[in-house]
């Protein structure tokens, strides 16, 4: 006999009780995002390897180790999509979207993939839960945005969940202070980790992610850019403020928000949950007015954000996994009434009533130990001569007259309670 092959290393099966917990998640973040208009899309879980090194960028670790990119069977590059903003952008231009009402404003639940060192919430396959308002540069619609992940973290019962924010300014203003960070850099380079040095000239910033010891005392000195933001930059930096204060929405101030993405611009954003550890990241996003160009389409502001299912379930308290309904449970009293008993479970269904039959050769004693075990309201003991019609609560049975006659009485029971 051979080895029995388990699922590849970073992913999981979603067994039917984190079934039921996901698609709690997905109900949440659907009536949430649907009340504010958002409408749900799904792109193709595979992309040209192109889409993301143009958009998420070439010196960041998604693109440079985490993508898994294989050539098909015509030779060109595709990459499994490790987000999904980019690829809704694309959507938008290619569809023409610039034509509907702006700001389109979509959502999705889609798997994501990415070849990260697996941990506890850290996964090679994984699902986010995002939402992008693509065409209005609207401080409303950042400090909305920002809304609705806090309400859908409070809805799933996220513990400890706090935000940090800050603005990266426009392309312009981020030179300006790229300049800067890296005069900063060089002037203490012998004191920096030497990936951090290295990444001088192609990303800077990622300094301040960085957990050596001489690198955090260089940042601690080092230029902000959110005290390098011009005019404007501030004045929408402000506003999207002013409307979280005023919904009450608390926030950390922190200059120091790195993304791991390099499409943003302006307002960027992070819930952490101290009920994750390592992994701290519940859900993050930001601005990315400068997207759709890079993709080659018209100047197009816009903004989103993603959360991960894995980890909303993990910082979230835990809740009852709520059981499957079962009103009917079908019982043979004998292997020649398999035939009517198949009947009844059938139409019980198609009249509304979640039923279920014997499948697996049990004696009586056997079947009504796994209709309670169920915890079926009702049985059906199914022969040739007649069927009898167990009430699982009061234990009461009595014969009854026909399958209509089944059905009846357990809808009638079913509405009385
Ligand atoms: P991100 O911060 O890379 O942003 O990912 C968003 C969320 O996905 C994270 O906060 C985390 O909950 C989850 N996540 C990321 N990597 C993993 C992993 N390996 N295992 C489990 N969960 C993970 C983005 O992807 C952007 N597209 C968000 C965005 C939308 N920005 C603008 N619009």
């Amino acid at each position: 006999m051979s080895d029995r092959l388990q699922a590849p290393r970073g992913t999981f099966d979603v067994l039917p009780e984190q079934a039921a917990l996901r698609h709690g998640v997905e109900q949440s973040a659907r009536r949430i995002l649907e009340s504010a208009g958002y409408r749900r899309i799904e792109t193709p879980t595979f992309e040209a390897t192109e889409l993301f090194k143009r958009t998420v960028g070439e010196s960041t670790d998604i693109v440079q180790k985490e993508m898994y990119t294989f050539e098909d069977g015509g030779g060109r590059s595709l990459t499994l999509r490790p987000e999904v903003t980019a690829p809704i952008v694309r959507s938008y231009l290619e569809h023409g979207m610039h034509r509907l009402a702006q700001p389109v404003k979509l959502w999705y639940l889609s798997s994501c993939f990415r070849y990260e060192r697996a941990q506890a919430g850290r996964y090679r396959q994984f699902w986010q839960v995002g939402a992008e308002a693509i065409g209005s540069d609207d401080p409303s619609v950042d400090a909305e945005l920002i809304l609705l992940l806090r309400e859908l973290l409070d809805e799933m019962g996220v513990r400890g969940a706090a935000l940090r924010l800050s603005s990266l300014g426009t392309a312009a203003s981020r030179a300006r202070y790229r300049d800067l960070l890296q005069a900063h850099l060089r002037a203490h380079e012998e004191r920096l980790a030497a990936d951090v040095r290295e990444r001088i000239e192609l990303n800077p910033l990622r300094a301040f992610d960085s957990d050596d010891a001489g690198t955090r005392e260089v940042m601690q000195s080092a230029p902000r850019l959110i005290d390098h933001l011009d005019a404007d930059d501030r004045e929408h930096f402000a506003a999207v403020r002013q409307l979280l204060d005023g919904e009450g929405i608390a926030y950390d101030l922190d200059g120091t928000l790195v993304r791991g993405l390099d499409y943003y611009t302006r307002t960027v954003f992070e819930f952490t949950s101290d009920a994750l550890g390592a992994q701290s990241g519940v859900g993050g996003g930001g601005r990315y007015d400068g997207l759709a160009q890079e993709l080659g389409g018209a100047p197009t502001p816009g903004i989103g954000w993603a959360t991960g299912v894995e980890r909303i379930l993990l910082a979230a308290e835990e809740r009852p996994v709520p059981e499957p309904v079962v009103d009917l449970y079908v019982a043979l009293a004998e292997p020649a009434a398999r035939a009517r008993a198949f009947r009844i479970a059938a139409e019980a269904r198609r009249a509304g009533v979640p039923a279920q039959l014997e499948l697996a050769g049990r004696s009586m004693k056997g079947q009504m130990k796994h209709a309670a075990r169920i915890s079926a309201r009702y049985v059906a003991i199914v022969s040739q001569e007649g069927i009898e019609l167990k009430d699982m609560e009061s234990g009461e049975h009595e014969p009854v007259a026909s399958e209509s006659a089944v059905i009846a009485t357990v809808l009638r029971g079913r509405h009385v309670q």
